[in-house]
């Protein structure tokens, strides 16, 4: 495997999921496999792993998903590293990855939220987001905070395109080149640079929202901005 991958040289293998057996790992695994990406699957057991990615390839049997099992430390060792643990476990799986993640671009997915009477609500982690969180247990990675907003089980149904715009946010632009490529290569996404990883916290914080909406509307609602065009830059 190659270290730091650019925006350019983005391989259509090596993306590893940390944390990849639970829903939006698995369904971001499936989707990145759809188009020809090597999706390495990791896990804190390497069987369940196992268990997951045999899931995926029972419920999609014709594609041919090149799908990985393995150890989490395995999924970050690939040239670029999806983090898709629940928020709160984040920055501290980070940390136990730190040799492994020296130089990489690691996408941070977390939403920290937090069920208060019946609703989820969004929670501001110390540093003012999960991906600020990630960043600071990682000094020397390009740490970018995408992904939120997109439900696992929209991502995660192969037979329908995913669609909607994804919000990129980090200190580096060189990880906004390379998160924006590999959602370009999801056809019918869009990536958008939002800025520095000040702007990760409300981005976070609006699936909130979202999730609101989803289950007030039993809905799989996504963001899609209009009046912009999403032309790299
Ligand atoms: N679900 C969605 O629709 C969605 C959409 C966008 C973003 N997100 C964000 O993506 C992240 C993952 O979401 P999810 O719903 O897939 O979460 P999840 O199922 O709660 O967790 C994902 C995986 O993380 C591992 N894990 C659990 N506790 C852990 C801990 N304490 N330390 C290290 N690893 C742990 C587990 O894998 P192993 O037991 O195999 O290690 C689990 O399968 C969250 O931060 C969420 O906010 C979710």
């Amino acid at each position: 495997m190659s270290t730091t991958p650019t925006h350019d040289s983005l391989s259509t293998m090596d993306v590893g999921i940390v944390g990849g057996t639970g829903p939006a790992g698995r369904a971001l695994g499936a989707r990145l496999a759809s188009v020809g990406f090597e999706v390495v699957i990791g896990s804190r057991s390497a069987e369940r792993a196992q268990e997951i990615v045999d899931e995926i390839h029972k419920k999609w049997p014709d594609r041919d998903l090149a799908l990985v099992p393995a150890a989490n430390a395995v999924a970050a060792s690939a040239p670029l590293v999806v983090l898709a643990t629940p928020w709160d476990a984040a920055a501290d799986t980070a940390a136990s990855l730190r040799a492994e993640l020296v130089g990489k671009v690691v996408v941070s997915m977390g939403n920290a939220l937090a069920k208060v009477d019946g609703e989820l609500r969004a929670v501001v982690p110390p540093g003012g987001s999960v991906a600020a969180g990630v960043q600071a247990a990682l000094p020397e990675s390009l740490v970018s905070a995408a992904f939120h907003h997109l439900p696992a089980r929209a991502l995660g149904d192969l037979d329908r395109p995913a669609t909607g715009d994804v919000l990129i946010c980090s200190d580096h632009p060189e990880a906004t080149r390379a998160t924006a490529e590999l959602v370009r290569r999801l056809a019918d996404l869009r990536p958008f640079d939002a800025g520095s990883l000040a702007a990760a916290g409300p981005v976070e914080a609006f699936t909130a929202v979202l999730l609101g909406l989803n289950a007030r509307y039993k809905g799989r609602a996504t963001i899609h901005l209009t009046g912009i065009d999403d032309s790299p830059r």
